[in-house]
Order: structure tokens, then sequence, then C-alpha cells
């Protein structure tokens, strides 16, 4: 190619170059077209290498040619860039702006969950009896759910818990607690006499789900071990709980029972809270509640931690949160309490 031709196409790039920077409607076709005339595949590009088969004295036309064009594309390019830019910056403005003078969405306030609210009171009152909170794992070993309680491989009183096991280790060596006495076993284990503690939970049984059964569901533990304890503590401890928890009114009722745990055993029921002991629905007209079991710590069971039965002497209790919370609630069937619709929840 001649001096002038190479000049021409300098300039016709040029040309096509400001016409295609200047069409550029985003920064990335701007981008594109800066790739296209000013890049290592434009057209300028090819015109400096063809330089050099130009004689010499024609070089400056074509340099001259060569940088104007270069000057020009990049001039336009600079000039469209902030353009571009300023727009994109106005545009995100517009988007993004926070209008303060727009009403505020609904404020509800929230507040605990009736379980979980009882679930409190009611360790406020054995904190105020002297007793401590423990904590035992919802994933526990057959030895403490069963073994240690006096519960054999086999036993029929098994059978009355329903148990989920979890494939782990050596087969039925580990299940989701049935209920919350393991955590005596743990604690007896842990720290010696003197013991006070009650012990609230989430415990798992292979019931099929009804009004008043779940398989998810939580009880509180009590357990007293100390020299001379007896069953006239039991009983006075289940009276006095009940009477912080509903009033002095309300009566204490202890029946004869079987726990493997305690012996002897016995099921504690309080007189209703609805009709006083009158008899209403809640009550099936009996003017009773049931609440639990409880017992004096079966000898077995202390040896089985290494306390010496001679020495010291111990009662336990545990009954069902969700079941008292539905009764005091007025809850028909447990499944409310836990299928998470806030306008249940909400009610209390
Ligand atoms: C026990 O679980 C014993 N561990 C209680 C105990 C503790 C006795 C300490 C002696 C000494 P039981 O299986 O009866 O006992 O259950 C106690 C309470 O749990 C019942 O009275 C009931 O309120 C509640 N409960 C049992 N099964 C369910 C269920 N599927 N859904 C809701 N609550 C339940």
């Amino acid at each position: 190619m001649t001096a002038a031709e190479l000049a021409r196409r300098a300039e016709a790039t040029a040309r096509d170059g400001r016409a295609a920077i200047e069409a550029a409607s985003t920064l990335d076709e701007l981008d594109e077209a800066e790739r296209q005339f000013l890049g290592k595949s434009s057209p300028l590009h090819d015109v400096r290498e063809a330089i050099k088969s130009v004689d010499g004295a024609d070089r400056a036309t074509v340099g001259k040619a060569l940088a104007a064009a270069r000057s020009a594309l990049e001039a336009a390019h600079a000039e469209r860039r902030e353009t571009l830019e300023q727009d994109a910056a106005a545009e995100a403005a517009t988007r993004d702006r926070l209008d303060l003078t727009l009403p505020p969405r609904e404020y509800r306030r929230g507040h605990l969950h009736p379980v979980t609210r009882i679930w409190r009171e009611l360790e406020d009152v054995f904190v105020g009896m002297g007793y401590k909170v423990a904590e035992g794992p919802e994933v526990e070993l057959d030895w403490y759910n069963f073994e240690a309680l006096n519960f054999p491989p086999g036993h029929p009183a098994r059978a009355m818990q329903d148990t989920l096991y979890v494939r782990l280790g050596d087969s039925e060596e580990v299940l989701l607690r049935t209920h919350t006495s393991p955590v005596q076993v743990r604690v007896m284990e842990a720290q010696r006499p003197p013991i006070y503690v009650v012990a609230p939970g989430r415990v798992f049984r292979r019931d099929t789900l009804d009004a008043r059964h779940s398989p998810v569901f939580h009880q509180i533990e009590g357990l007293a071990v100390d020299r001379g304890i007896t069953l006239g503590d039991l009983l006075g401890t289940v009276e006095a709980f009940i009477h912080a928890l509903f009033g002095p009114d309300i009566q204490a009722r202890f029946l004869p029972s079987f726990f493997p745990f305690t012996e002897p055993s016995v099921e504690f029921a309080m007189s209703c809270v609805f009709c006083r002991g009158s008899g209403c629905t809640v009550c099936s007209r009996t003017g009773w509640i049931e609440l639990g079991g409880a017992g004096m710590v079966d000898p077995e069971v202390l040896k089985n931690v290494g306390i010496d039965p001679e020495e010291y002497t111990g009662f336990a209790f545990g009954f069902g949160i969700d079941r008292l919370v539905q009764l005091l609630y007025g809850v028909d069937h447990v499944k409310n309490l836990w299928d998470g619709d806030a306008r249940f929840a909400g009610q209390f």
C-alpha cells in the first residue's frame, strides 16, 4: 500500500471508530468499541506494521495520520466514558434512593412460646426452692436412658416408651431419650450429694400423633438426694410447687404406681384449675388433672452411680410440660403448639 492509501486508512478507521464509540450506550459496548478500534486487531495496528514498507520521506505522512487517528479515538473514548459513567451513577442514585417519608411497616412485638414460658416458670419456682438446673443430651446411650434406671434389656417397661434408636455404635445402643430421667443418672455420676436439681428438656417417643400425644415433647425432671430424704419430702415438694404455680387452693393427690427406678412409686395429680375439683370437660369430670410420675430413688439406681443407699436416700419426679401447657391454655390438639403458625402463638 502507498503512503497516501495508508494515511486514508488511518483516517477512515478514526471516522468509523468515533461513530462506534459515540453509539456505545453502555460501558460494556464502549469497551468493545475500544478493543475493536484501538486494540491489537484494529486497522490502526495494521497501518503501523505497514509503515516499515513505506519510503523514508513518506513515513512522516503516515506517522502523522496514525497519531492523529489515535488521539482522536482516545479523546472520543475518554469523553464517552465520562458521559456513560455519569449516567450510570445518576441511575444508581435514583434506583437506590431511600424514601424517608414512607410510613414504617406495621411493628409487631413477639413473645415467648407458651411452652418456653411455662418451662421458665417451672425453673424459677424450683430455683426459688434451692434447686439447680441441669441438662443432658437428647441423643442418649441405652445405659442412661434404660439400664442404669433398672430397665434391663427385654424388661416389659421398655415397651411403654416406644423408642427411636439411632444407627450408631452397637445395635440399640444409641437412642433419642424417651424421658428426662437419664439426666438423674448423669447428675449423680458427676456430683456427690447433697443434690437438688431440675432438668427440663426435649424427649422423643415413637408415639402416634393424637390430641395429647406427640412424638416430640418436653418433660421436666426433679431429683433430690441427701441424708434422711423421705417420701414425705417428695409429697411436700410436689405440693409446694403446685401451690407456687397455681395458688394455695389447688390440691395435690398421689396414687400408687410403678416405675422401675423408683420404689415406692406414685403418680401425682392436681385438682382441676378450671372447675376447682367439681368436675368439668377439661378434667374429664374427675376433678383431677394428671401431671406425672415420681417416687423414692431405687437403691439399685444409687448403687449404679456409686452412692451408698445406706447413707443417702432421694426422690425423683417427672412430668410433661406440653400437656400442662395444653391444660393451662386450653389447647385442644398438641400439634397446634408445634406447627409453627404465628397466628396460633400470637393468641397467648
Ligand atoms: C416418665 O417418663 C418417667 N420418666 C417419669 C418419672 C420421673 C417417674 C421420675 C418417676 C420418677 P411417663 O412415661 O408416664 O413417665 O411420662 C411422664 C409424662 O410425660 C406423662 O404424664 C405425660 O404428661 C407426658 N407424656 C408422655 N408421653 C407423651 C407424649 N407422647 N406427648 C406429650 N406428653 C407425653
